[in-house]
């Protein structure tokens, strides 16, 4: 029996993926039998002769998944007599290619489904491209419908031709073009008396025997640690599937990120006390010493794994949103999740020659060389050596989405060699000194909205307080310290992030900070929260649009309006009004000292 075979089947909607695999389960007698009786039975619309919709197998498992929120890909597991297989089945709606880049980047091998009658679309090119990306080498093209163009071999052949040509620029392991009818079922599981001209395997039996053991004996050994067990005070193993090399008793290792070392006392694979173990096996290891190590810890052999804050990755954008360089996001390594920030866009990849294009930003679906940078060290690794250290998807914030999948080319070494220095005047010695509480006041609103009038007179009341302060307006520092920023999403997003991170320090010397700047994008507030941390305290001034145009202090609504200003904020740009500031000011109805003593009573 050959071991477990991770798959993954591309194709456009009406490209016919689920009948295909519907139709090998059924073949291969795979599908339990009432689920059969109830298929043919839904079979709204039929296959063209047999009367039987096999993508309604499939179709039933779309309907539970709809119901679950934020499942990106279902998997299947079925076995043959020679196999066991799992299929990552992907909806084909239009989060598809996100759904297609998450479930490639479990699997081994990928099905691409093209339309006999099409041929090779901007789409196939792209689902080939994402598969490579997602470090899939092994490939099978089932060209469908070929009973739609009369199983006719020179099309046939133009097509694969056509194939073998585009894979030249891809690096791949194995590669098979097998004319298939998912409907009819030809060359599913058996070669079809249709094309006595295909001589090679039908699919089924191909996908029993392809052999996708990627050339092992270099990799050195990894597993992450899933569960750290302990049934009793004598046994303490740690528990995990082996993601690559092998282990035996005796070897030394190293606990990531703790860089513990210890000797292998026992090995268990499965339950069963062995020697040795490997890749692909689920396994308890027992260590001959106490070490730190728990859930999401990595075990290696590898001295030269490590932990880094900044790396150069390609990544599938996937987000609606375009990505904004600087702006924060999360990222996860394995069971690893942390602050992330794309800090560089190289170039994007062209996805039909490859070509490499400079651009500075990322919209959806595009294919991104880019730097990216943590807030904190993380384990991570090259994909090419270490495939489940060296991918990793980011996520949107605010959404929670998926909004991009990637992987690794190396990590940069920039700012390893910092560290953090203790030093023993510390903010609260600072603040005591001063005699109050630091906080930062962060007015928002739009331009206009009388933000740096509030602030500017809180100031002089606290300072009448005698209280030590700061007011940072966003024009004031924008002649300064941000003085070479403008005002594109990008630019604010930096410029939201400076101020943040010069209002902490002030903190930190024990001052009060208000902040006086538009900061439009709710995600960069909830970053300049999150930079800031204690003492952070939003206020909105919600002054109306309509009311900030007639007021128009500075002009420059009726400047904006008439286009002379670009990305002008409530007018060319948008203004994300906060839902959750810890203060609210409406200035339409309510005289200066009434809006003090109203921050006052918070503060
Ligand atoms: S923010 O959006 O990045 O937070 P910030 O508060 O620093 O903006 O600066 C806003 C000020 O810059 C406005 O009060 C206005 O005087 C000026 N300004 C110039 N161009 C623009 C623009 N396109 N959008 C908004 N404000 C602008």
């Amino acid at each position: 029996m050959n071991g477990l075979l991770k798959f993954i089947t591309c194709g456009s909607v009406d490209d016919g993926k689920s009948t295909l695999i519907g139709h090998m389960l059924y073949e291969a007698k795979l599908i339990f039998a009432d689920q059969q009786n109830s298929l043919i039975l839904d079979s709204k619309l039929g296959s063209r002769s047999s009367g039987i919709d096999y993508s309604l197998l499939l179709d039933g498992l779309m309907a539970e998944r709809e119901q679950g929120i934020t499942i990106d890909v279902a998997y299947r597991y079925f076995n043959t007599s020679n196999r066991s297989f799992i299929v990552a089945d992907t909806p084909g709606h239009e989060q598809y290619t996100r759904n297609m880049a998450v479930g490639a980047s479990f699997a081994d091998l990928a099905i691409i489904l093209v339309d006999a009658t099409k041929g090779i679309l901007t789409q196939t090119k792209r689902h080939i491209r994402i598969c490579s990306l997602m470090g899939i080498s092994h490939f099978v093209f089932a060209i469908n419908k070929m009973d739609l163009i009369d199983y006719d071999e020179a099309r046939f052949n133009t097509i694969s031709n056509h194939i073998h040509e585009l894979m030249q620029l891809y690096r791949y392991d194995s590669i098979i073009v097998i004319p298939v009818s998912a409907t009819e079922g030809d060359n599913i599981t058996t070669c079809s008396v249709a094309m006595p001209w295909y001589t090679k395997d039908a699919l089924l039996p191909y996908l029993e025997r392809v052999d996708t053991s990627c050339v092992e004996e270099n990799k050195s050994f990894i597993m992450t640690v899933s569960r750290a067990c302990r049934p009793n005070v004598d046994f303490r193993g740690f528990q995990g599937q082996v993601a690559q090399g092998s282990l035996a008793l005796g070897d030394e290792v190293i606990i990531l990120p703790m860089r513990e070392k210890a000797n292998v006392k026992q090995l268990l694979n499965t339950n069963i006390e062995t020697d040795n173990i490997s890749a692909g096996q689920a396994v308890t290891i027992v260590l001959d010493r106490e070490v730190d190590c728990s859930r999401g810890c990595i075990i290696t052999k590898d001295k030269s794994i490590s932990s880094y804050r900044l790396f150069r990755a390609d990544l599938l954008w996937t987000d609606d949103e375009e990505l904004v360089i600087g702006r924060t996001l999360l990222l996860k390594i394995g069971t690893k999740v942390t602050q992330a920030t794309v800090i560089k866009i190289h170039y994007c990849v062209d996805i039909n020659s490859g070509e490499h294009i400079l651009q500075k930003q990322a919209h959806k679906n595009d294919i991104i060389n880019c730097d990216i940078s943590l807030s904190e060290k993380v384990v991570l690794d090259k994909f090419e050596t270490a495939k489940d250290l060296g991918r990793f998807i980011l996520i949107n914030r605010v959404t929670n989405a998926t909004a991009a999948c990637g992987v690794i080319s190396y990590p940069l070494f920039r700012s390893d060699n910092l560290t953090w220095q203790n030093l023993d005047i510390t903010r609260e010695v600072r603040a005591n000194q001063k005699n109050q509480t630091p906080m930062t006041l962060w007015f928002t609103g739009l331009s206009g909205s009388g933000k740096s009038t509030i602030a500017n007179a809180l100031e002089k009341m606290l300072v009448s307080e005698l209280k030590h302060t700061m007011l940072l307006d966003g024009d004031n520092v924008r002649m300064g310290l941000n003085n070479n920023l403008g005002f594109s999403e990008e630019d604010r997003v930096e410029n939201i992030r400076r101020i943040a991170e010069t209002a902490k320090l002030m903190n930190d010397a024990g001052l009060i900070v208000l902040v006086a700047a538009i900061s439009p994008f709710a995600k960069d507030r909830d970053n300049a929260r999150a930079i800031i941390g204690e003492g952070f305290v939003e206020i909105y001034v919600s002054t109306s649009l309509d009311e900030c145009i007639r007021r128009d202090t500075k002009n420059l609504y009726k400047k904006a309006i008439n286009g002379e200003i670009k990305n002008f904020t409530g007018i060319s740009s948008p203004y994300e009004a906060p839902l959750n500031a810890e203060i609210v000011i409406d200035t339409a109805d309510k005289t200066i000292d009434e809006m003090l003593e109203e921050i006052r009573k918070f503060i």
